[in-house]
């Protein structure tokens, strides 16, 4: 299908490559932007600049992640035949967007965002300007693309609502030039860490893509199950319990799910029954996934070709967009 064909319109959505990704990447977006890729004209960003914003003392390992998200990103079905990668450090009129559009934005706008807000808390940081200028590049990598449609996680609305302030305030100063996007959030709920807790891997809470089945199963059998249960004869609790959060979210067979939550509540039968049958149903979940894997990994130089050659059909796009803001905002 080209592109004009593709009706629904543009998508802009990315990841920062912060590492190896895991199953809640997966089910809560990679397999919704792989489906998109049919209907709508799909860019996915590798926001290697975004890391810098809280990560640029540790240089050493960004190449090595942008490489393991491009390998996930491509094994969940991420498609270069249906879809445009890029690698954002790479086209520079990112950048020149941010700063641009830097001059439509107030500091008291920006530190009101959630994320900073809550960043530099958790952080105890001092805030640098990349930092507070973070969905400004966000607004720029969307903006620049003119996209429609921005496929991301709750925590990501805010920055997606600074953007259509932005293209609305630009619009209206200097004609219409951008579309105001939407946001659109994924339907499947937020899957939680091994241990409960958000799932991150710093925390080391996740299931990777790229981990083993004997690496997954090891995983699910330590799993946080209901802390109150101390015999498989005690009635459980199935709400909010991650070992059924994760049943309902991969086995398909959902009267097998039925019958091991009423005999879970009854106390008759045990967590490491529960476990092995989840380790099973998600090794099978995953294996096609980490099939396609294998072969990738075997070859990192087409991996990244991929990458580069996205970035480069992408730049008459940009190069096209950065000419009209410079024109428009009275720089050529
Ligand atoms: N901020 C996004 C995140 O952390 C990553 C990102 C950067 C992004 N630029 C984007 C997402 C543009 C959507 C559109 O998940």
């Amino acid at each position: 299908m080209t592109a004009a064909q593709k009706k629904k319109g543009r998508i802009l959505t990315g990841h920062r490559p912060t590492g190896p990704r895991h199953i809640g990447h997966l089910v809560g977006t990679l397999e919704q932007w792989a489906k998109m890729q049919d209907d709508y004209e799909c860019f996915f960003l590798i926001a290697d600049l975004h890391v810098l914003t809280t990560d640029h003392e540790h240089p050493k390992r960004i190449q090595t992640n942008i490489a393991d998200v491009m390998i996930d990103w491509l094994a969940a079905g991420l498609d270069p035949q249906r879809a445009t990668f890029v690698r954002q450090s790479a086209l520079i009129e990112h950048s020149l967007l941010c700063n641009l559009f830097g001059m439509l934005t107030t500091v008291s706008r920006l530190e009101r965002v959630p994320t900073y807000k809550d960043q530099i808390q958790q952080l105890n940081l001092n805030p640098s300007l990349g930092l507070l200028t973070y969905p400004v590049l966000q607004s720029a990598d969307i903006l620049i693309y003119k996209a429609n449609i921005v496929p991301v996680g709750e925590d990501q609305l805010p920055h997606i609502e600074l953007t259509r302030e932005i293209a609305r305030r630009f619009n209206s100063l200097y004609g219409k030039t951008f579309p105001e996007p939407e946001g659109l959030l994924t339907k499947t709920a937020r899957l939680p860490g091994t241990d409960n807790r958000t799932m991150h891997n710093s925390y080391g809470n996740t299931i990777k893509l790229g981990d083993s089945e004997a690496q997954t199963t090891k995983l699910v059998m330590s799993m946080y199950t209901d802390p109150t249960r101390l015999r498989a004869t005690d009635p459980g609790t199935v709400e909010g319990n991650p070992v059924f959060e994760y049943l309902d979210a991969f086995d398909t067979d959902k009267a097998e799910v039925e019958d091991f939550k009423v005999r879970y509540r009854e106390g008759k039968v045990g967590d490491v029954e529960v476990k092995k049958r989840l380790a099973e149903v998600l090794n099978q979940y995953l294996a096609p996934l980490r099939e396609r894997r294998t072969e990738l990994v075997k070859k990192p130089d087409e991996v990244l070709r991929v990458l580069n050659e996205g970035t480069e059909s992408a730049r008459p796009l940009v190069e096209a967009t950065a000419k009209e803001v410079l024109e428009k905002m009275g720089l050529r």
